[in-house]
């Protein structure tokens, strides 16, 4: 069956499952909410650009979402759609253009002195390669002890069994403690980055591409140490990545990205196994799907992904998109909800 047939009738049905993850979706606390958030980078003109208008990056446009309490909220999507502009703006290590986090109830982007101070203790990024941010002449367990030193938390001897204890969650050994950045594999690297992350016994981790660097038998490693962490530190995730299979994997609900944009939202069973935007139903098309022996149709998509220096009008996946009509060259589709936590923004379902 083409992936682009469009089950209307399977939008009426609620199954078991997905009622079940309404009720739960219902009860569930807010932790974090992105509302309308914009990114635009300035372009820095040349003395022989005399243009009056100023150009802008528009990195991301107009994304929301929440994430739940104890949930893995899923962000995916091509490189340099805007994920990790996402991520980074909500910790305010680049300023927002437009919108709001709301965190606790007020507004990341309005904090700033203490309150900056303490939104930075309970949400913590995890990144890449957290080798580079590692100083390589310093020892793990002093590296580790910084952020208790930063913020001033308990005495000499209580940090060092923080720090101990730390290692121990993460599946080191106490003895790295005194060992030096370089000694350490892919996936021990990545263990100290998780553990320099939850020494501040964050709630929240923003994690952009944790296991991208790794290999494949390492990226499952770490990924099932993930979700020990997180029922064992009761942590909510907000995880970046690229690979849909990968995301597929750790994600409770999935945001799928294009342009700067949420396209599609909904839980992760829901969206493999009834995808709505095109762009989605062609991502997933490229993902080994095991049930069906890897026999599924592959939807190539035209071209590559525009500038976001200058992005379609209309909906900005028109000019990729196998099933546009002339109303998408003009109209910006609008979020519609298709079920309580079904989200798509496509004129195919307006
Ligand atoms: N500091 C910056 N200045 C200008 N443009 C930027 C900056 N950071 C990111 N961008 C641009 O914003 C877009 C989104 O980038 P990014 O958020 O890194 O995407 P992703 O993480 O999805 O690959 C890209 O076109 C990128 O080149
Ligand atoms: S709005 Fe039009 S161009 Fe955009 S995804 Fe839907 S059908 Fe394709
Ligand atoms: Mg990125």
């Amino acid at each position: 069956m083409s992936m682009f047939a469009l089950e209307s009738s399977g939008l009426e049905v609620i199954s078991n499952e997905e009622s079940k993850i309404r009720k739960e979706n219902d009860v569930k606390d807010t932790l974090l909410e992105i509302k309308n958030l914009k990114k635009f980078f300035p372009v820095k003109r040349s003395l022989l650009d005399f243009k009056k208008e100023k150009t802008f990056v528009q990195a991301v446009n107009d994304v929301s979402f929440k994430l739940y309490k104890g949930e893995t909220y899923g962000l995916v999507g091509e490189s340099g759609c805007g994920k990790s502009t996402t991520g980074r703006t909500l910790l305010k290590l680049t300023e927002h253009t437009n919108g709001q986090a709301l965190y606790n109830g007020s507004d990341i982007f309005k904090s700033s002195g203490k309150e900056l101070n303490k939104v930075r203790q309970d949400i913590q990024m995890v990144f890449q390669d957290p080798y580079s941010s590692l100083n390589p002449r310093k020892r793990i367990g002093k590296i580790l002890e910084e952020p208790l030193v930063i913020h001033n938390i308990g005495h000499a001897k209580e940090r060092i069994e923080m720090v101990m204890g730390i290692l121990d969650k993460v599946g080191l050994q106490l003895e790295h403690y005194y060992r030096y950045p370089h000694e350490f594999s892919g996936g021990q690297r990545q263990r100290i980055g998780l553990a320099r992350a939850l020494i501040l016994n964050p709630k929240i981790l923003i994690m952009d591409e944790p296991v991208s660097a790794l290999d494949v038998s390492i990226q499952s490693q770490v990924l099932n140490l993930l979700k020990k962490l997180q029922t064992e530190l009761s942590l909510s995730y907000l995880f970046i990545s690229h690979d849909m299979s990968v995301v597929r994997y750790i994600s409770d609900r999935i945001g799928v990205m294009y342009l700067g944009n949420l396209v599609e939202e909904a839980p992760t069973e829901t969206l493999f196994s009834n995808p709505l935007h095109p762009y989605t139903q062609a991502l997933l098309s490229a993902v080994p799907e095991p049930k069906l022996g890897g026999n599924q149709e592959r939807i190539i998509l035209k071209g590559e992904m525009p500038s976001p220096l200058n992005p379609p009008s209309g909906c900005v996946f028109h000019t990729r998109c196998p099933l546009a009509e002339e109303r998408c060259k003009s109209v910006i589709p609008e979020k519609k909800q298709m079920t309580s936590d079904h989200h798509v923004a496509c004129h195919l379902y307006s």
